[in-house]
């Protein structure tokens, strides 16, 4: 038979109707209008598609709720047991329980969720049982006054908010636990760097060890996988893919996703994990572990949380710092904003291989925490089945 270009053409159609009328594949093919953002120079292919229903999908769950009314100025509360919120007027600080209660325990009433509210001073139920959800929301207080204060390089121009992660639920998107299905999460966002490509034929030793593996390979694209999902863009919008490796050739999103990925570790191993002995049996792992996040659990579907909305700068209870400035970008190790337009380098090697901001990210526990029992991260015990990093 002789196929011609016409009959090429409603093989094509037909192929998309059957394909579009596939409702377990609706990704796969969709048939209507696309929109094309460019990221790299012209002709390069740097593109990123997005279908306009997706976007309005994504975009009405990423909508910023209105800020409270501000509070007046005033000096703090006498309180009995506070240990975060120390630096804030009475005002701002009923203020920010009210918004607590509904970005997290679903509406602004909500104080029974975390507080025994007999006693709001108290960290245990009336019948003398541990207040999980007081303790965690402490924790999380300190994390996220740490995120907005020391990882400027990452949230730098937006910062984030109870909200960025739990969108008025007790349980946000995305949380992982240690298992065989997860070692992709384990080994980078609570533990190893990525390296899959070496530079160097020799089996050397130490940081320079050729650590390439089809195992470690399988590894980085599955993570990158979850990293493009996790902000809903393509591989190019921080690569060019002529040349993964190429910081020279990549887009400046990448020094920021990898920012992201350092920050992720610290939040995993020094905030997240050692609530462990807080929480009840119910919400651990199988092997016992603390629910974890990954870069889904902030961008919820989009390339910045909320599309950049600056939520954070209303509540001065969550910066932990003087001031709070929203207009700073992400900055590089020298404090010049990353998105001037100068070539990219790689950003700092440890001597253990590992790339880090100069943030550190072994804090040690706060001692509160420690007077409660939470095992401080560098004593946590390794999960037996986890095993070791896989190297050629
Ligand atoms: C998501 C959990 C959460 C919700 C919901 C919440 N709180 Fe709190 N509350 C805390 C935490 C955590 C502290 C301790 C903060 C610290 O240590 O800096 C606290 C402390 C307090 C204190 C100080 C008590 C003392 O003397 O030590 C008061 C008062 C209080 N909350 C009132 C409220 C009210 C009123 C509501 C409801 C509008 C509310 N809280 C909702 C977590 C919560
Ligand atoms: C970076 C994302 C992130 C931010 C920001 C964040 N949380 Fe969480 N939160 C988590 C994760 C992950 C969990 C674990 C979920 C679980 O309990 O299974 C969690 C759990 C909690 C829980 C326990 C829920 C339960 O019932 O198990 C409370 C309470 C809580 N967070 C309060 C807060 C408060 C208050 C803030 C803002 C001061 C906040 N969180 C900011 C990620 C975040
Ligand atoms: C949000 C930005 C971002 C997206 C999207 C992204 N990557 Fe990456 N990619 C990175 C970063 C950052 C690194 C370096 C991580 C490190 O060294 O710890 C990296 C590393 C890699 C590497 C390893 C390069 C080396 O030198 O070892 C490969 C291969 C790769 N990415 C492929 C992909 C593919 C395929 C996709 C699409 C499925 C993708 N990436 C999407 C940011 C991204
Ligand atoms: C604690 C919340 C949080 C987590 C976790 C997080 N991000 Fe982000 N991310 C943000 C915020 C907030 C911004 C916006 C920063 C700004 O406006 O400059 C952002 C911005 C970015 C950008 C720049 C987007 C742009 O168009 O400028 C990239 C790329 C990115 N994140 C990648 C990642 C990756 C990859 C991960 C997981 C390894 C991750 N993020 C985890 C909060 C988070």
């Amino acid at each position: 038979m002789m196929i011609t270009g016409h009959s090429v053409r409603i093989g094509a159609l037909l192929s998309l109707v059957i394909l579009g009328g596939c409702k377990n594949y609706p990704d796969v093919i969709k048939p209507g209008p696309k929109q094309v953002a460019q990221h790299g120079f012209r002709g390069v292919g740097m593109e990123t598609n997005y279908d306009p229903d997706d976007i309005a999908k994504t975009a009405a769950y990423n909508q910023a709720p209105k800020p409270l009314p501000p509070a007046p100025p005033g000096p703090p509360g006498q309180y009995r047991n506070v240990q975060v919120l120390t630096n804030i007027s009475a005002a701002e600080f009923g203020r920010t329980m009210t918004a607590m209660s509904a970005w997290v325990a679903g509406g602004p009433g909500n104080c029974a969720y975390c507080h025994n509210t007999a006693n709001f001073a108290s960290d245990s139920t009336a019948k003398g049982e541990l207040l999980y959800t007081k303790l965690t929301a402490r924790m999380m207080l300190r994390m996220t006054r740490r995120i907005n204060s020391d990882y400027t390089r990452h949230v730098g121009g937006t910062g984030v908010t109870c909200y960025t992660c739990h969108r008025g639920q007790p349980l946000p998107n995305g949380i992982w636990f240690y298992s065989d299905q997860n070692q992709i999460l384990r080994h980078y966002l609570d533990r190893d760097d990525i390296r899959v490509q070496s530079h160097s034929v020799e089996p050397l030793p130490g940081a320079a060890a050729n650590r390439t593996s089809i195992r470690q390979t399988y590894n980085t694209y599955a993570l990158m996988a979850t990293q493009s999902k996790a902000l809903g863009v393509n591989c190019t919008y921080c690569h060019n893919s002529r040349a993964w490796t190429s910081w020279e050739e990549s887009t400046p999103k990448r020094v920021v996703a990898m920012y992201g990925a350092s920050m992720l570790r610290d939040l995993n191993m020094n905030y997240l994990n050692p609530l462990q002995p807080v929480y009840p049996r119910s919400r651990l792992g199988e092997h016992g572990d603390a629910p974890k996040a990954q870069c889904i659990t902030c961008h919820n579907g989009v390339y910045k949380p909320l599309y950049g909305a600056k939520m954070v700068s209303d509540y001065p209870a969550l910066w932990g710092a003087a001031g709070w400035d929203a207009t700073a970008g992400p900055l590089d190790a020298t404090g010049k904003p990353l998105f001037d337009g100068a070539p990219l380098t790689e950003p700092g090697v440890t001597p253990s291989g590992a790339k880090m901001s100069a943030a550190p990210t072994t804090a040690t526990a706060p001692a509160v925490e420690v007077a409660m029992g939470v095992t401080p991260v560098s004593a946590m015990p390794a999960v037996t089945t986890v095993p070791a990093r896989p190297t050629p």
